[in-house]
Formats: C-alpha cells, structure tokens, sequence
C-alpha cells in the first residue's frame, strides 16, 4: 500500500514530531505519577513539568501570569468555561458566522437557557469580519466578544488586533478561539488587546489529543462553573477562587503537558514565521495548481495573505463526501469533507445542501511532493466528472435523435 498523504492537519496535526513521542513515552514511564498531589520527589517532579509548560505558554501568548494559564481537555472545553462563566441571564455576547459550534453550541445553549442575547456578525463574500460592525453592536449589557482567530474551513484570519482594540475602548472582554491559530500565527494578548486565548493542544501546537487550555488576562474574571478536587486546600467547601484551580477541575492530563512541552518546544526551535512560511508556501502552490482545473470551485482564496493553510473546494457535479472517498480509496489522500462543524460558513457560501466542500489541511511535515499528488488526484476526479457529465449529454442528445 503506498504510503498515506496526510492532508486532514486542520482536523489534528499528524505526524507529530519524533520529539514529541519519544518525551511522552520517557516523561510517562519516569513520572507517571498525579501532580500536585503529594511531597514526594517524582510528584514534585512531575509538578514542575506542568509549572515549566503553563510559563512556555503564558510567555507564547505574552502574558505575565502563568497562573492564569488554566488547562484544559481541548478548546472546546476551554470555551465552553468562557461562555459558561463570563455570560449569565441579561448580558448580551457578539461572535461572528465564521465561528466553529464550539463556540456556537455553547452561546446557543446560554441564549436557550438563560436568555443571553447573541448577536452574530457575518463575514464578507472573502471570509473576514469587518471590526466596525462590532462597534456597531455594543450595548451596556455586552458582556462578551467571542472570535475565531482563524477559520477551520476557509482558512481566513480575522483582524483580531483591531477588533481587541475597539472592545478595550469601550472595556468589553474579549476571547479568541486560537484552536487554529496557536501554533501557526503569532499571538500576543497585549499587543492585540485579547483578553482570554482558548487553544488545543492537538493541532498546530503539535502535542497529542485531550490537552488544551485558556489563558485569562489579569482584570478578567471567568466564574468557576464546575467543582472539585484540585489538590490543594482541601477543607475549603467551594471550589477555589485563585488560578489556575478556579478553571481547573480534578487531575490534569499530565502525559498530554508533556506532549504539549515538547510540541510547543519543537515549534520555538524551528520558529513559528519558518512553520508559517513552509504552509504557505505549500498552500499557495495547492491553490495555484487546483485554481487551474476545469471543474474546481475553491472558496475565498484570491488572496492568501491573511490566511492559514487551510483550503476548501468542491469538484462541480459531484458531492464532497464522495470526492472525499475517491481521494481516499483512490489516491490515499487523507482530507475532511462536510460542514467541518462550522455550519454557518458553508450557509454562507452557499454549500449547506451539497453537504459542503473538501478541505485541505497542510501542517509541517507536508511536502511539494503531497501537494503534487493531491493536484493530480483532484484534476482526474474534475476529468471523470467532466466526461460523464459529457457522455450523459451525448446519451440524452442520440435519445432525441432515436
Ligand atoms: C476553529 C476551531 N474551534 C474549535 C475547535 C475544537 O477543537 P477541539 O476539538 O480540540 O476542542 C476546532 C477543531 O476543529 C476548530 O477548528
């Protein structure tokens, strides 16, 4: 069987780098005891691997505070600690149509239960929010502005910097869903006037699935709406108010930090501009080669500036699952195919009722090799398609004549 072109890197990243493997298999065997937990050496030990990992991160989004560095299971679970502890009955939130129902089922389920209002601000016929429609938007009770920093269908980056910006002038809390970003764009909560990051640790920060987190700027607070075991403090009848405990709930997952460490090592040595570069690169090539194909339809990639390396495209005439399973079966090109959980893009664009489109996510270890390949592969499927829809015509046409 040849070898697996894996191009589903918005989905997870996969491989991971060797470093990541060989530390969570040596860090697992040598310290696989609960942090935080007890005064022994090798729990203390282990501790401090958590403590040296919340200051990689704090210092990668700029903060100043790594306790404030809570983590998490991923960033679904991050955001839904933000939508559940920053909005309650009669505030008011503003996110955007580009958002993953990662941050959409969470507004949803406060607007359903307790009568959050939620404004959602569309995104142009390219794919980006315009800042000024949320000025337009603020209210007294506005409580919160939730954003995606990078789209998982469309690949595009929202002026974060200048949306912040307005949000810190009118002193409205601002969160970014960085689950696409972090780890391929630079983030710096000061310089973009970001209030609180969610981010995963299984995507572009290259460490494995189950890990991921929040970081909340000091002056922010985010209530607690879980409880339980956080290793300290134990007679206390509440769950703690200091972070990180506050957002913190029962033992971390310590071998997905390790995996995290060594990722976010792994991208520091490498540098996120040379990661970025490599993508893009790649991706611009992708675009170039399947804007040629008769039969393509790609979306919102004219201009690749502001953009991560993510490409959505349908084949005309034929459905994305099944191009999805032909690149599959086959070409072995790994893709996603369908509304990538962002149903609200795809309305947009108008591919809600074809099931929505194929895409493409380049992460490091693709070459001009895969990329190559998956040019090919697309252009025999828009050929197929092309002659059967020219050999039904010919049918229909003989039919008439007959
Ligand atoms: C933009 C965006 N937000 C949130 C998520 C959710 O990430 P996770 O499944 O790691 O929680 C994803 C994952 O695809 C994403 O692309």
């Amino acid at each position: 069987m040849e070898k697996l072109i894996y191009l589903d890197n918005a989905a997870t990243s996969f491989p991971k780098p060797e470093e990541v493997y060989t530390f969570m298999d040596s860090f697992y065997r040598k310290y696989g005891v609960n942090p935080g937990r007890s005064g022994y050496d090798l729990c203390m030990e282990a501790g401090e691997l958590v403590e040296t990992t919340r200051k990689m991160l704090t210092e990668f989004f700029n903060g100043d505070d790594p306790d404030r560095l809570c983590f998490s299971y991923n960033s679904t679970d991050a955001l839904n600690l933000i939508v559940s502890g920053m909005l309650q009955k009669g505030d008011h939130a503003i996110s955007t149509t580009v958002e993953h129902n990662s941050v959409l089922r969470p507004l949803y389920h406060q607007q359903i239960n307790a009568g959050v209002e939620v404004d959602l601000i569309s995104s142009d016929e390219k794919g980006f929010v315009d800042p000024d429609d949320f000025s337009k938007k603020f209210k007294a009770n506005t409580k919160l502005v939730i954003v995606n920093h990078a789209s998982n269908v469309i690949g595009t980056i929202q002026p974060i910097k200048e949306i912040g910006r307005r949000c810190r002038e009118r002193g409205i809390p601002f969160a970014i869903d960085a689950s696409q970003s972090a780890g391929k764009l630079p983030i710096d909560i000061e310089e973009q006037s970001v209030d609180v990051v969610a981010f995963t640790g299984h995507k572009s920060l290259l460490g494995p699935t189950g890990i991921g987190g929040l970081y909340v700027r000091k002056g922010i607070e985010i209530r607690h709406s879980r409880a339980g075991g956080t290793g300290v403090r134990s007679a206390v009848r509440t769950h703690l108010p200091e972070y990180p405990y506050r957002l913190e709930y029962g033992t971390i997952n310590t071998l997905g930090v390790a995996g995290l460490h060594a990722g976010l090592s792994w991208i520091k040595q490498r540098g996120l501009a040379n990661i970025h570069k490599h993508e893009m690169k790649l991706t611009t090539m992708l675009r170039d080669g399947l804007k040629e194909i008769d039969g393509v339809t790609l979306y919102c990639q004219d201009d690749l500036t502001d953009h991560i390396s993510v490409l959505l495209f349908n084949v005309d005439g034929m459905e994305a699952l099944d191009t999805g399973t032909i690149l599959d079966v086959d070409h072995n090109i790994a893709c996603r195919t369908g509304l990538h959980c962002a149903p609200l893009v795809h309305e947009q664009l108008g591919i809600d009722k074809i099931h929505g489109g194929v895409r493409f996510g380049i992460g490091p270890f693709n070459t001009e090799e895969h990329i190559g390949a998956a040019i090919q592969a697309v252009g025999e499927i828009a050929e197929s398609v092309r002659k059967r829809t020219a050999g039904s015509k010919q049918n229909a046409r003989s039919q008439r004549e007959n």
